[in-house]
C-alpha cells in the first residue's frame, strides 16, 4: 500500500497521478476493511488538530470519525476559540502547533495560509478547504466515480456545471488533468477557471492524455458524460449581495433532469460535495424561496432525490479518503 511519510496534500498537484490513484485504492481497502470489520490501527498515538476558519459538517466529522477508526485523537478548532490569524500569525501558529501535533487540518480562505502553516508546521498539513482548492473533497469523489463506473478512470468523462472559477470547480480540472480523465466546465465564461488554473491543467494533461473542454455550451458540455456534477453557486465567506447576479448568471446551468437526459447516458450518476441548495428546508432555502421565488437552485429536488443520485456515497467517501491521506502520510508503514 501507498506510504507518504510527512507528505502536505495542499492542492491535488502535490501529488503524481501514481499517489493520488493509489491514495485513492488505499481509502477503498480501508472501507472495505471498516465494513468486514478488520480494520488495523496505524494511528495510535497520534494527535491531530483540526482549525476550522469556516463551518464544515462532512470534513470536520470525516476527519474526527477517520482518527477515531485509526486510534488518533483530535483537537478541534472553531473560529472563535483561537488567536490564529487575529493575535497570532500562521507562522506562529504552525510551529506551536507543530511542536504537539503530528498532522494539521486547515479549512479557511487563503491558500496562502494553509502554505504557510505548511512551511513551518514541521508536520504533515492538509487542506481542508481553501477559495482556491478541496483536494480532500477530489479524493472521495474520484473514489465514488470509480465505484459508480466500470471504466477505467482516464475512460471516465464528466461534466461540471456552475461557478467554476471557485474551490470546486478549480479542484475538478486539475485532478482530471492529473488522472488523464475527460472533464468539460460548462459554464458562462465569466465563471471559467482562471488563465494560471487553465494552465496549470493543460500542462498537466499534456502528460496524462486528459480531455479538458471548457464550454458555454450545455449540450455540447454534457453529451456522453458518466457523471454530471455541481457545486453551490455562492461560496462560504461571499457575501449575499451576490446572489442576485449569480442566479441570474446560473440559472440556467442548473442540473435539471433535462441536463442529465442531454447527456444521452441512461445511467449518468450525479454528484454534489453538499451541502446543496436542493429544497426549502433549510433557512437559506427559505430565504431564497422569499427574495428570488425559487425553491432550488444549483440542482433540483428531482435530480438529488433520483436514482442518478449517489452524493450521499459521496459523503460517505469523504471519511475514507480523508482516513488514507491520514494514514498514508501519519501512519505506522
Ligand atoms: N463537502 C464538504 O466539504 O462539506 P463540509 O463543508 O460539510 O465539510
Ligand atoms: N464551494 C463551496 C464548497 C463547500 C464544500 C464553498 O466554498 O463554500
Amino acid at each position: 500500500a501507498i506510504h507518504l511519510p510527512g507528505r502536505h496534500f495542499l492542492k491535488e498537484l502535490d501529488f503524481t497521478a501514481e499517489e493520488f490513484r493509489g491514495l485513492v485504492d488505499l481509502a477503498a481497502e480501508l472501507k472495505a476493511a471498516k465494513k468486514a470489520g478488520t480494520e488495523v490501527r496505524r494511528l495510535s498515538g497520534r494527535n491531530i488538530a483540526l482549525i476550522f476558519e469556516k463551518s464544515s459538517t462532512r470534513t470536520r466529522c470525516s476527519f474526527e470519525v477517520a482518527a477515531a477508526d485509526q486510534g488518533a485523537s483530535t483537537t478541534y478548532i472553531d473560529p472563535a476559540s483561537s488567536h490564529i490569524g487575529v493575535k497570532e500569525s500562521a507562522k506562529d501558529t504552525a510551529r506551536v502547533l507543530g511542536r504537539m501535533f503530528d498532522g494539521i487540518q486547515y479549512r479557511g480562505d487563503a491558500q496562502a495560509t494553509v502554505e504557510e502553516l505548511a512551511a513551518y508546521a514541521g508536520v504533515p498539513v492538509f487542506n481542508g478547504l481553501t477559495d482556491d482548492w478541496h483536494p480532500t473533497q477530489m479524493l472521495a469523489d474520484v473514489l465514488t466515480m470509480t465505484e459508480h463506473c466500470a471504466k477505467p478512470l482516464t475512460g471516465i468523462s464528466f461534466a461540471y456545471l456552475g461557478d467554476a472559477r471557485f474551490n470546486m470547480g478549480n479542484s475538478y480540472l486539475v485532478t482530471a488533468a492529473l488522472l488523464g480523465m475527460d472533464v468539460r466546465i460548462v459554464a458562462p465564461r465569466a465563471f471559467w477557471p482562471g488563465d494560471e488554473v487553465v494552465g496549470a491543467a493543460r500542462k498537466a494533461a499534456e502528460v496524462s492524455g486528459a480531455r479538458l473542454s471548457l464550454t458555454e455550451d450545455i449540450a455540447e458540455g454534457v453529451a456522453g458524460a458518466d457523471f454530471v456534477v455541481t457545486d453551490v453557486w455562492v461560496s462560504m465567506g461571499e457575501p449575499k449581495e451576490v446572489w442576485d447576479v449569480r442566479i441570474e448568471a446560473l440559472a440556467p446551468y442548473a442540473v435539471t433532469m433535462d441536463v442529465l437526459r442531454a447527456t444521452g447516458n441512461p445511467d449518468v450518476k450525479f454528484l454534489h460535495c453538499l451541502p446543496a441548495f436542493h429544497d426549502l428546508g433549510t433557512e437559506v432555502g427559505r430565504e431564497i424561496h422569499e427574495r428570488y421565488g425559487m425553491r432550488e437552485l444549483e440542482v433540483t429536488d428531482e435530480v438529488f432525490e433520483s436514482e442518478h443520485s449517489v452524493v450521499f456515497d459521496e459523503a460517505e467517501n469523504r471519511l475514507h479518503t480523508i482516513k488514507a491521506i491520514l494514514v498514508a502520510t501519519m501512519g505506522d508503514a
